[in-house]
């Protein structure tokens, strides 16, 4: 058998995308809860237009999702039945703390988790949990400039105290940033930073990473302190870059793209910040406020685990001519002319997995958990209500077959494969219902319209028999 045992296969979701409720529960404003549907989402998403409360000239997806809130018992018995082993889902920080800077938790948003993780453990489903999935109590984007501050470190370390105490002997498995390298590219959705005209904003995003990478670090030891059983890691947008053609200036590009996006976990799991990055923020003038004791606190606290999304590969050229982009999840790509695309042109490319995979292994040398991988398509129901989603069946078969040969054949030690939206919810790049990457179908549409209605779609039975059988039944 290719996986262990214990094979962790599950799915994943994101409190911003599927819970709703959005000001229940005593919960606070997020830079989440601001962000538009349609054309304005990614100017504001990237920090470039400033949308700091909601207006009536918007429609925000995210204030009722999929209302998991309300419906989580049920949620949680579907994917129960698919035979979870791990659910992957995040605490909403202003369920925790409204407004970011109190003192005091919110017990209501304390509650709410408690019911949730119980409700997992009922069925034997390992929950884990994101501790912050891109989202910012809006009190502190508006008084301290979100991460740009670093006494954003001491409001995330006292949030993750909490959490950490109060559901230690429920949650093991812990992920301290989703898609930490977010910030470059989509920084006020990815970390709640707004620019002001004229300022430097690579210095801004450094510095901000700097404060995370701290926190991070910080979160880990005293993870570890309140329970020494902790998995704590880390968690990046991946994907391998191919270099366009041999041209080894093509392929000098392709490693210079990879290490933007290394360079966190790099910092995360290695300890210290890599050279090529020091001598790049030297080159560009950027200054990193490096504090006493920052080097010792990354240096030993480091993660015990890398885990990261996958949906595509990307593609670079050093010929600015060639250089055009393509769509690809914030992340610019070159079109692979060997590769197909989903239907928002985000290139499907099942071995880059296991490239990706190795990638990762032989840098890091430490377990690897896949938190995200899936297709975002449009499922259109039959006269029954019934979802025919073999096109999702085959993206999955033909990343889960790579990702077996990663582990067989390459000796890639894994622990587990949650997959991303295993319950239909709002897409976090378009802010759509229709861009769907469930097992369970939800009626819902993009302009907010539908029951709600939960119901199995094709993929649910075939999920079910890929995890009965540990991975070895992909027909
Ligand atoms: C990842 C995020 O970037 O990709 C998720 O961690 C997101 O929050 C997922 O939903 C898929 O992206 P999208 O834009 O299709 O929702």
């Amino acid at each position: 058998m290719a996986f262990r045992e214990d094979f962790l296969w599950g799915g994943a979701t994101a409190a911003n995308q599927c819970e709703g409720a959005y000001l229940e529960g005593g919960r606070g404003l997020a830079n989440v809860d601001v962000m538009p549907a349609g054309v304005d989402r990614f100017s504001v998403g990237s920090g470039e237009m400033k949308m700091f409360r909601c207006d009536d000239d918007h429609f925000y997806p995210g204030h009722e999702a999929i209302d998991m809130y309300h419906n989580y018992k049920e949620d949680i018995a579907l994917l129960a039945g698919m035979g979870f082993k791990c659910y992957r889902l995040s605490i909403a920080w202003s369920r925790i703390f409204p407004k970011g800077d109190e003192l005091e938790p919110n017990e209501a948003g304390l509650q709410f988790y408690d019911n949730l993780f119980d409700e997992c453990l009922k069925y034997g489903i390992e929950p884990l949990v994101t501790i912050c999935h891109f989202d910012v109590p809006m009190h502190l984007i508006e008084t301290i400039g979100s991460w740009r501050s670093r006494q954003m470190i001491d409001h995330y370390v006292h949030y993750c105290e909490v959490i950490f105490k109060r559901y230690k002997n429920k949650v093991k498995y812990w992920l301290t940033f989703n898609e930490i390298n977010m910030i470059l590219h989509f920084p006020f959705m990815g970390a709640g930073l707004c620019f002001e005209e004229g300022e430097n904003k690579q210095q801004v995003k450094y510095v901000a990473a700097h404060h995370e990478l701290v926190a991070s670090a910080l979160a880990t030891k005293i993870g570890h302190e309140i329970n020494p059983e902790f998995k704590i890691g880390c968690m990046l947008a991946a994907g391998n870059t191919y270099a366009n053609t041999c041209h080894p200036a093509d392929v000098w590009k392709s490693m210079e793209k990879d290490r933007e996006n290394y360079f966190f976990i790099d910092v995360q799991s290695r300890g210290e910040y890599p050279a090529y990055a020091l001598k790049q923020l030297e080159r560009e003038g950027i200054e990193i406020p490096f504090e006493e004791g920052d080097v010792e606190i990354l240096k030993n606290h480091t993660v015990d685990f890398i885990s990261f999304s996958y949906y595509s590969s990307r593609l670079t050229s050093a010929d600015p001519e060639v250089n055009k982009t393509t769509d690809g999840n914030a992340f610019e790509t070159l079109k692979n002319p060997y590769l197909e695309a989903s239907e928002w042109g985000w290139q499907i490319d099942p071995l880059g997995l296991r490239i990706t995979m190795n990638a990762l292994y032989d840098r890091y040398q430490k377990p690897l958990f896949i938190v995200e991988n899936g297709l975002g398509a449009v499922d259109v129901p039959d006269a029954n209500g019934y979802v025919k989603d073999d096109y999702r069946i085959d993206y999955l078969r033909e990343h889960i077959k790579a990702m077996k040969e990663a582990v067989e054949l390459d000796g890639v030690d894994l622990i587990g494969y949650t997959t991303w939206g295993c319950i239909d919810l709002v897409s976090a790049g378009t802010g759509e219902m229709k861009k769907r990457y469930g097992f369970i179908y939800v009626d819902k549409d993009n302009d907010g319209n539908g029951t709600l209605k939960r119901s199995k779609k094709k993929s649910y039975d075939w999920y079910k028999k890929v995890i009965e059988s540990n991975g070895e039944q992909l027909a």
